[in-house]
């Protein structure tokens, strides 16, 4: 009698188990669905946020106009070897590249064609969009990896003529591509004033604490500015050769 409550409490436990463990197979899978759909949701609200505010610069597919602004949906622009990111040496990854530059805006045209410059759209910087506005619009950007559309686009590849060996022009590229110039004012090249203004920093304070500035933000605090708003990992997301040509760039600068 005994044996066999305990045969049938065994059983009831063992099925409860196979139960929850169907119920959990589930759950993990409507979790997964749950992620997809939240993605597309960002995908759809993305669209409609590029079609509102980017496509008149950068066309209403990201195919790029004409004077206006790069095309965005390129093979070219994805390219993790030879593409967008290796052209302007970025470290980091596509998302980050197109997050900072659409949060903070590229101040400094790379190029002269372009009527006028990217404009900051974070709200942090002053721009219009929330925090989530431009991460659903870079969902939509970044959704043009899977499926490029053209080539070098109506805009053809923006910038990055820098010689090899010009290292001022090399860190400007740097400066700009690695968002500094969402925070900086260098002479004419950016206009923000979340950190203090580099115009000179070269001249006053020399290359060293430059370097330190970049590697180790909070060793030294600029008077009137506070400490954790400078990004802690730009150590790791420049490699040295990018941090000697910043710079060479500064340097340049406050010698003109
Ligand atoms: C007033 C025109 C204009 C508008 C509006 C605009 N952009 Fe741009 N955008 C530019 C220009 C010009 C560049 C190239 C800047 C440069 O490299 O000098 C650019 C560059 C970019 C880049 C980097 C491209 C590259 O090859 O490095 C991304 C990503 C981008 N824009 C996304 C957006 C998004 C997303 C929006 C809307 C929220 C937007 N842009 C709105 C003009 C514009
Ligand atoms: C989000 C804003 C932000 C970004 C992005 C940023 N900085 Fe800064 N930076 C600051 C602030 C705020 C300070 C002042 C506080 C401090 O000293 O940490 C500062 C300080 C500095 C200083 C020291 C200035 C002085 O007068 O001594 C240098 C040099 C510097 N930044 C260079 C850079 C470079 C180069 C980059 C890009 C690789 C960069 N910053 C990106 C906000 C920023």
């Amino acid at each position: 009698m005994i044996d066999n409550r305990i045969t049938i409490g065994m059983v009831f436990v063992l099925i409860s188990m196979i139960v929850l463990t169907i119920y959990g197979i589930q759950e993990q899978g409507r979790l997964e669905e749950r992620t997809e759909s939240e993605h597309a949701r960002a995908i759809q609200r993305g669209a409609v946020i590029f079609e509102e505010n980017c496509s008149e610069c950068h066309g209403p597919n990201g195919g790029g106009v004409l004077g206006r602004a790069p095309a965005l949906n390129t093979g070219h622009f994805f390219d993790p070897t030879v593409g967008r990111l290796k052209e302007v040496s970025y470290n980091g990854s596509i998302e980050s590249f197109v997050t900072l530059t659409v949060t903070g805006g590229r101040p400094v045209k790379s190029d002269t064609q372009y009527a006028q410059p990217m404009p900051t759209w974070g709200q942090q910087y002053g721009g219009p969009l929330r925090e989530d506005q431009v991460n659903d619009v870079v969902a939509f950007v970044l959704n043009w990896a899977g499926e490029p559309r053209g080539e070098a686009g109506a805009g053809g590849a923006a910038g990055g003529d820098c010689d090899p060996d010009d290292s001022p022009c090399l860190g400007l590229q740097a400066f700009s591509a690695a968002g500094c110039v969402a925070c900086h004012t260098v002479a004419d090249y950016s206009n923000a004033v979340v950190g203090p203004e580099l115009t000179n920093v070269f001249a006053e304070r020399g290359p060293d604490h430059i370097r330190e500035s970049i590697m180790n933000p909070n060793a030294v605090i600029t008077e009137g500015f506070t400490a954790d708003v400078m990004p802690q990992n730009l150590g790791e997301l420049l490699t040295p050769e990018q941090i000697d040509n910043i710079i060479a760039f500064l340097e340049d600068v406050s010698s003109q």
